[in-house]
C-alpha cells in the first residue's frame, strides 16, 4: 500500500457489470465495474449485514440478498428499504492497469456511517460541503457516504426528519422520473413530507410546468408513502420552478461539474 491506495485486481479482470470482493484488513469491499468505471463500496449491508456483492446489479443499483434493500453503488446511499443508512464507500483510480482503492486501515473503532439526514434549515439546496461532523481526516468517498443525499427538509422543523420521513423519503428513492432517470428525491423534487395522523402530504415539484408524466409521478409518490405509512397520501404540486440547482448531487445529471 502507498498513499492510502491498495491494488485490488487488474483492469479487465473484473468484466463489465461485475463485482470482485476482496478482503482488507478483515473487511469485505465490493469492487463493482459499471459503465466503464469502478466502484467500492463495503460488502455490508446497513440493514442487518447481508453480503452486497451477492446480490443483483441493476445499472448502479445493487440489491441486498437478504431482504431486498437497494444501494446506489456510485455513492453507497439507499435507493430501497428496508436500509436507511448509506453503505461506506471507497475512492477508486486506475494507475498502470491496476484498480486501486482508497482504503484507510480498517478500524473497528470508526464512526459509524449516519443514517441519511436532511440538511438543516436554511442550508442551501444542493449544498455539498462536508457535514460540520464529519470525522476530520476522513476520505472524501466516505464522506460522501455519510453526506445527505437527500432532498431538502421538510418544512424546516428544528427537530430533523421522524422515522416516518425518513422511512418516505427513502420509499421515494425508487419514484423514478421516466424521462430523465433519475429520482424524484435525486431531482430534489421532493421538498416537504408532512406525516399527521391520518393524512401524509407531500409537497413536491415537477421538472417542467406540464410535465406529461406528472399523473404518473404523483400517483407512484403516493404509492410510495402509503407503503410506508398505510393511510391516505396526498401530493401537492408547488408552483416553485425546478433547476438542478435543487439536487442533492447536481452531479448526476452528468453536466453539471
Ligand atoms: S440485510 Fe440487507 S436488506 Fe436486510
Amino acid at each position: 500500500m502507498s498513499d492510502g491506495f491498495v491494488t485490488v485486481a487488474k483492469v479487465g479482470e473484473i468484466p463489465e457489470g461485475g463485482v470482485k470482493v476482496v478482503r482488507l484488513e478483515d473487511q469485505g469491499v465490493a469492487v463493482f465495474h459499471v459503465g466503464g468505471k469502478y466502484y467500492a463500496l463495503e460488502d455490508v449491508c446497513t440493514h442487518d449485514g447481508g453480503p452486497l456483492a451477492e446480490g443483483p446489479l441493476d445499472g448502479y443499483l445493487v440489491e441486498c440478498p437478504r431482504h431486498g434493500a437497494r444501494f446506489d453503488i456510485r455513492t453507497g446511499a439507499v435507493r430501497a428499504l428496508p436500509a436507511t443508512a448509506p453503505v461506506p464507500t471507497f475512492a477508486v483510480r486506475v494507475t498502470d492497469e491496476e484498480v486501486q482503492v482508497a482504503y484507510e486501515s480498517y478500524d473497528e473503532t470508526r464512526p459509524v456511517p449516519p443514517a441519511p439526514t436532511w440538511p438543516a434549515a436554511g442550508d442551501a439546496p444542493g449544498a455539498r460541503s462536508a457535514r460540520p461532523d464529519a470525522p476530520s481526516g476522513a476520505s472524501p468517498a466516505r464522506e460522501a457516504a455519510s453526506a445527505p443525499a437527500a432532498a431538502p427538509l421538510p418544512g424546516g422543523e428544528a427537530a430533523g426528519p421522524s422515522q416516518q420521513q425518513f422511512a418516505i423519503r427513502a420509499a421515494l428513492e425508487t419514484v423514478m422520473d421516466p424521462e430523465i432517470g433519475l429520482s424524484v428525491v435525486d431531482l430534489g423534487l421532493i421538498r416537504e413530507i408532512v406525516v399527521e395522523p391520518g393524512r401524509t402530504q407531500v409537497r413536491m415539484l415537477l421538472t417542467t410546468p406540464f410535465c406529461p408524466y406528472a399523473p404518473q409521478l404523483v400517483e407512484e409518490v403516493k404509492l410510495a408513502a402509503r407503503s410506508v405509512v398505510d393511510q391516505p397520501a396526498e401530493v401537492e404540486i408547488l408552483p416553485d420552478p425546478w433547476s438542478p440547482d435543487l439536487m442533492p448531487d447536481p452531479g448526476l445529471l452528468g453536466f453539471s461539474f
